[in-house]
Order: C-alpha cells, then sequence, then structure tokens
C-alpha cells in the first residue's frame, strides 16, 4: 500500500490537484475492472491510499466550497482551517496544524501544487519529517523576489524531491538552480487537464445569458467581432499584492480598464482583498455605478447584497432587466462577486480580451485563444507568451489602453498550446508517483 497526501489551501490549488484526484481514483478503478491475465500482471501494483488536506487558507464559500463543487473533487478529509493572517502567522499556523497529520497518517509522498502559502508550509513541513514532497508545477521563475509566490516557488522547489514542471523554462531553471536532472520531470499542465475536462460542462453556465452577453434569442445584441454568438466583453481579475495595495497602482488600472469599459463592457469578478482596497482606496468611482442587484447577489458598486450565492442561479425572468443593466453599465467596468470554476471558465471562454495579474489565467486564456493582457512587469510562465496570446503589458495606464484598443482593432492573434498542454498531465505524474514510490518502497 503507497500513502499519499496532497496539500490544497487557495483557490489556484483546487483545478489543479482534481485531475490528480480523479486519475487516482480511476487507476484503482481501472484495476478493480481488469480481467484475469492482466489483474495478474497488475497485481504487483501497490494500491494508493490518499488523504487530502486542505489549509483552510480560503475558507470563504466563493473562493473555497464553490470549487470542490465545480470541480467534482471529494470533501478534504482534513480541514486545517486556519484562515487569514500575515504571511509568517498563516504559513507557521499551517505547519504547526500538519505536522500531526503527517505524522498520523505517514504518507510516503506529500504532492503540494502551485505557490501559495500552503504550498510552502506543508512542503517545508514534510521535508523536515524526512517525507518526500512532489511538487506539481515545479522550475516557474519571475526572478521577482518582491513576488510572495517567488518566495513559495524558489522554497518549495529546493525541499522536493520530484518536481514536476509545465513548461521548458522550468526545467532549464531547475537545471541552472543546480537541481539533479532526474527529479525533473517535464509533463505538461495540470491546470488545463481540468480545463479541458470541464470546457463542455462550463459552456452551459447561465452566467453569459444573466450578464446580457449571449446573443442567441437576444434580436438588440450584435454579434461578436470575433464572429461568436456572444457579444464582445472584456474581463477584468486583479488580486496581486503589487498591484491592488497600493493606490496609485490600482488607481492606474483602473483608470485604464474603466476607459476600455467605454468600447466594451468589462466584468470583474472582484477578489475580497481586492474589494477591501477599493473602498478603503475611495477608487469605486471606477466601478459601474447602479443600486441595482446584479444575478450574482452582487451590487455593481461593489458592496455585497444579502442575496447567498446558492440563489445565484436565478431564472431568466428578469433577463431583459439585466441586459440593459449591462448596457447601461457599459461606461464603467462591472464588479461581480468571485464566480465559481464553470462560471468564470464560461466567461473567459467567449471573452474578446482579458486584462489580469494572475498566473493561471495567462495559461488558461492561452489555451482558449483568448487575448490576455498581464497587468505585471514580469510573467514566470513565458511559454504563454511565445505558443499563446499573453502579452505582458505592465502597470502603466496608457500603456494598458493602448494594448487592449490595438488588440480590439485587430484580428485575434493564432494562439498555440506549448508542448504537452494536451489534457493529460495528471497522467503522467501518476505514473511516475506510482513508478518512484514502487521502486523506493522495494529498495
Ligand atoms: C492567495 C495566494 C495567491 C493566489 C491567490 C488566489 C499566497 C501568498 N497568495 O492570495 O498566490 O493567486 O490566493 O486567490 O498564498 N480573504 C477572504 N476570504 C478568503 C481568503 C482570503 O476574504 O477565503 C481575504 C482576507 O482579507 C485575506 C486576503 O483575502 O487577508 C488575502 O488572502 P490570502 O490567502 O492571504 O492571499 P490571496 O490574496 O488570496
Amino acid at each position: 500500500m503507497i500513502r499519499l497526501l496532497s496539500v490544497v489551501g487557495a483557490r489556484p490549488n483546487f483545478m489543479k490537484i482534481a485531475p490528480i484526484v480523479a486519475e487516482l481514483k480511476k487507476a484503482e478503478l481501472r484495476k478493480a475492472g481488469l480481467k484475469k491475465p492482466e489483474l495478474k500482471k497488475a497485481k504487483n501494483l501497490p494500491a494508493i491510499e490518499h488523504c487530502l488536506v486542505h489549509s483552510g487558507q480560503h475558507y470563504d464559500e466563493l473562493l473555497s466550497g464553490n470549487f470542490f463543487a465545480d470541480l467534482g473533487l471529494p470533501q478534504p478529509d482534513v480541514n486545517l482551517q486556519v484562515g487569514s493572517g500575515s504571511h509568517a502567522v498563516q504559513t507557521a499556523e499551517i505547519m504547526k496544524r500538519i505536522e500531526p497529520v503527517l505524522l498520523d497518517f505517514k504518507p510516503q509522498m506529500v504532492l503540494v501544487v502551485g505557490d501559495v502559502n500552503s504550498t510552502l508550509a506543508a512542503a517545508l513541513t514534510a521535508a523536515k519529517l524526512g517525507i518526500g514532497v512532489a511538487h506539481i508545477e515545479a522550475g516557474l521563475r519571475s526572478f521577482d523576489m518582491t513576488m510572495p509566490e517567488e518566495i513559495n516557488r524558489k522554497l518549495t522547489d529546493a525541499v522536493s524531491s520530484l518536481l514536476f514542471v509545465t513548461e521548458q523554462s522550468g526545467v532549464e531553471n531547475l537545471k541552472r538552480e543546480g537541481v539533479s536532472p532526474e527529479k525533473i520531470f517535464l509533463v505538461g499542465n495540470v491546470m488545463i487537464d481540468s480545463l479541458l475536462q470541464h470546457r463542455e460542462l462550463a459552456s452551459r453556465s447561465p452566467l453569459l445569458d444573466r450578464l446580457g452577453m449571449r446573443r442567441l434569442g437576444m434580436p438588440r445584441v450584435e454579434m461578436g467581432k470575433n464572429g461568436s454568438s456572444c457579444r464582445d466583453y472584456g474581463v477584468l481579475t486583479l488580486h496581486r499584492p503589487s498591484n491592488v495595495d497600493d493606490p496609485e497602482t490600482l488607481d492606474g488600472i483602473l483608470r485604464a480598464v474603466s476607459a476600455l469599459a467605454a468600447d466594451l463592457p468589462v466584468f470583474f469578478p472582484v477578489h475580497p482583498r481586492t474589494r477591501k482596497k477599493i473602498e478603503s482606496f475611495g477608487l469605486q468611482r471606477y466601478l459601474a455605478r447602479s443600486t441595482e442587484t446584479s444575478s450574482n447577489g452582487t451590487r455593481s458598486n461593489g458592496t455585497r447584497s444579502n442575496r447567498t450565492s446558492s440563489n445565484r442561479t436565478s431564472s431568466n425572468r428578469t433577463s431583459s432587466n439585466r441586459r440593459s443593466r449591462a448596457e447601461r453599465n457599459h461606461a464603467g467596468i462591472v464588479p461581480l462577486d468571485p464566480l465559481g470554476y464553470l462560471d468564470f471558465l464560461s466567461l473567459n471562454d467567449r471573452a474578446r480580451i482579458v486584462l489580469t495579474d494572475s498566473g493561471g489565467i495567462q495559461e488558461e486564456t492561452t489555451v482558449l485563444g483568448v487575448p490576455c493582457l498581464t497587468l505585471r512587469e514580469n510573467t514566470e510562465r513565458p511559454a504563454t507568451v511565445e505558443h499563446g496570446s499573453n502579452q505582458v503589458v505592465g502597470v502603466d495606464s496608457d500603456r494598458i489602453l493602448a494594448a487592449a484598443r490595438s488588440i480590439l482593432s485587430s484580428p485575434a492573434r493564432p494562439s498555440q498550446r506549448p508542448p504537452l498542454w494536451d489534457g493529460n498531465a495528471a497522467r503522467r505524474i501518476v505514473a511516475i508517483l506510482r513508478e518512484h514510490l514502487q521502486h523506493n518502497d522495494s529498495a
């Protein structure tokens, strides 16, 4: 019996672990369904017992709970419920609370994904207990040590014994840092596994109807420029401390995007930390002003209504109100609550342009072929620029607006998938893990 323990904590972790959990389950089911001769061969494959731990770094239903449901993830076996805090407090609390879980479950390997505080805390605790660490999404580097994620990435890689990499740049970074090549595996991108698995399901999300962006049954709405059955719209996401904690930077970004919102509606699912900053810096003027409540329970001036996320899927009864609201809101950025995985995928998939400071969204838009402007000075994911639809534009207001208008006035640039971003990364990872653990078990 092999015992594996995976750790998730924050929103971008959930779609990375989901295909691994599914693959582990599939492998067991496959084994159960084998006929006699195959079974004989497979008999030597040890069973894998898997434990899923949630650190509780993200605890809001909108940042965490909805994702488990959307991705078909089982409820975590353990929730450490650490909640928010300074980086030191959060990291230390996760370490303190995960140590007894590791001592009790005794995994041969701990799987961590991405670059959030939960990733580093779990990796460090496991390494200090002498437990092997496998890092999924290893090797990415922005070379910007002011980013908390860059610190987390470098330290996690330094204590990992298996490094699963999404793109060639990651392999080169790790080799340059002296990691021995037999620990490094270029396997593709588990986030893209999730995207490809859920794209069809996401296309059935009612969100675009609720926002008045889908053309079907709405004769007043013109065809999108990209020839899609949706009206042209943009999407904005912002949460990185360097962008949202500094009033001037946040003001400049919102100024550029609200000017763009005169050309097409821009929907902005607002991260809780960003919402707080917009309010405390008094920047609500950039958001569409209306006292009406949007379909997902957010007032369009950015404040939350009493409606719960469970009544987000309201009927089409008021769709015409919403349509006219979206049209009226044209002259401002339209704030929304954070969206679940499927709703957000459906929104991005049909967008004319996405503006973001997220890492994962650069990858998702590359595969969706949607032009993406990265509102940062660097990217740790250069494959999205070399192969994909991503441009790193920085945070200067004029530059953002010029780049966005240039995208809107020209035909979409063809976007290609980086090598191995084919939906099979989890299968490769589980096969390598199995071989590695089996080998070490019998050694
Ligand atoms: C974290 C990750 C970041 C990732 C992002 C996705 C780190 C260092 N950062 O940033 O890499 O891209 O998640 O969202 O791990 N909050 C809530 N509800 C929650 C969680 C947080 O309201 O469920 C608020 C709290 O005010 C908290 C703030 O958001 O203080 C920041 O949360 P935190 O988990 O520290 O970092 P994120 O900005 O979410």
